[in-house]
């Protein structure tokens, strides 16, 4: 049985996650962290007549660090959605005023609180606050990076449903016959296709513009969200469908639970620290440190990954894809690097 914290909870993902979560029967104990708001949704969702028993955690002022460490100790799986969200108009990366520095809080809790629990980071821009909660964690000395993972399912689920629309295959079909690598931000991210013949062969009955419509709307697809709710936030429900398939699996791998996929969800992560990562880094990816990739868990951690380029038929325009998005990351990775190295 498992112990797992959101932390910002009662926000627009944090409340359908948190439900989610609530109703997985291998969660013994959800510890439900937010600055407001958090005692009301964990009464609310105690009623539910699910294993886990439910905790609410809201801090008495700024200063209190000691609640959220109740919250979060002895947690086996903490998961990230605090923080602001975006408005029309704006970029991930606007929102890296605000919730660098509470990332960096948060991380740093987790810590000092649970320093063996694995992180999963939903808090945009995923491609600098997961760099942002390595730093911290190295900080303290206790970065384990087969335990933190940058959320980038929403990425994949958009594209098996974008992609099931246009060759007229059932989207849920898809999951684990096409992949996202990259990173979580416009041309960062990268959907392969090619990897099955199946697919493949239904791609390449599309028109030109037909994919070029396709991987714009992956890319871009979180606007479509923002632009129609108006300045009411970015996607909730279709990101709390998403990280909790990727909480769902690492809650799996926890109770000795593997995966039979063959394309397993990407997540964004520190390459040189798992194994064979820093040789993918060093061939393929121009030495990037941070980079999505399929990821296979054992244990609530990675244990290896699966090679787009050994594996997945990486096409020429995949290819030109990787390199592209390789030029924004590296100045997102270095915005997240240097906000924690740089400061006191
Ligand atoms: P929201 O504003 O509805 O909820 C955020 C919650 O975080 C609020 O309840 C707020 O009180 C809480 N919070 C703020 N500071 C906190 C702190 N220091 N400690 C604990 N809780 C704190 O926002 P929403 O829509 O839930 O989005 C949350 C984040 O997720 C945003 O950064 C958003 O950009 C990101 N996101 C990520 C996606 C992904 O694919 N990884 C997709 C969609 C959104």
């Amino acid at each position: 049985m498992v112990k797992v914290t959101v932390c910002g909870a009662a926000g627009g993902i944090g409340q359908p996650l948190s439900l989610l979560l609530k109703l997985n029967q291998q969660v013994s104990e959800l510890s439900l962290y937010d600055v407001v708001n958090a005692n009301g949704v964990a009464a609310d969702l105690s009623h539910i007549c699910s294993p886990a028993k439910v905790t609410g955690y809201q801090p008495s002022s700024k200063e209190d660090k000691d609640t959220i460490h109740k919250a979060l100790v002895n947690s086996d799986l903490v998961v990230i959605p605090a923080g602001v969200p975006r408005k029309p108009g704006m970029t991930r990366g606007d929102l890296f005023n605000i919730n660098a520095s509470i990332i960096r809080d948060i991380v740093a809790s987790i810590g000092k609180a649970c320093p063996k629990a694995a992180i999963l980071i939903i808090s945009n821009p995923v491609n600098s606050t997961v760099p942002i909660a390595a730093e911290v964690l190295k900080k303290l000395g206790v970065f384990n990076p087969k335990k933190l993972f940058g959320v980038t399912t929403l990425d994949s689920v958009r594209a098996e449903t974008f992609l099931g629309e246009l060759i007229k295959e059932t989207p849920s079909s898809l999951k684990g016959q096409i992949s996202v690598i990259g990173g979580h931000s416009g041309d960062t991210i990268v959907p392969l296709v090619h990897a099955t013949a199946l697919v493949a062969k239904k791609v390449s009955g599309l028109s030109k513009s037909q994919y070029d419509e396709f991987i714009h709307r992956v890319q871009f697809g979180g606007d479509e969200v923002v632009k129609a709710k108006n300045g009411a936030g970015s996607a909730t429900l279709s990101m709390a469908y998403a990280g909790y398939r990727f909480a769902e699996k690492v809650i799996g791998s926890l109770n000795g639970q593997s995966e039979n996929s063959e394309i397993p969800d990407s997540s964004y992560i520190y390459l040189p620290g798992v194994p064979n990562g820093k040789e993918l880094s060093q061939k393929h990816l121009k030495n990037a440190e941070f980079f999505s990739v399929p990821v296979i868990l054992e244990n609530g951690q990675i244990k290896s990954f699966v090679n787009p380029f050994d594996k997945l038929n990486v096409s020429s325009e995949e290819s030109k894809l990787v390199d592209v998005a390789l030029d924004g990351l590296q100045k997102s990775i270095d915005q997240g690097t240097s906000f924690v190295t740089g400061s006191k």
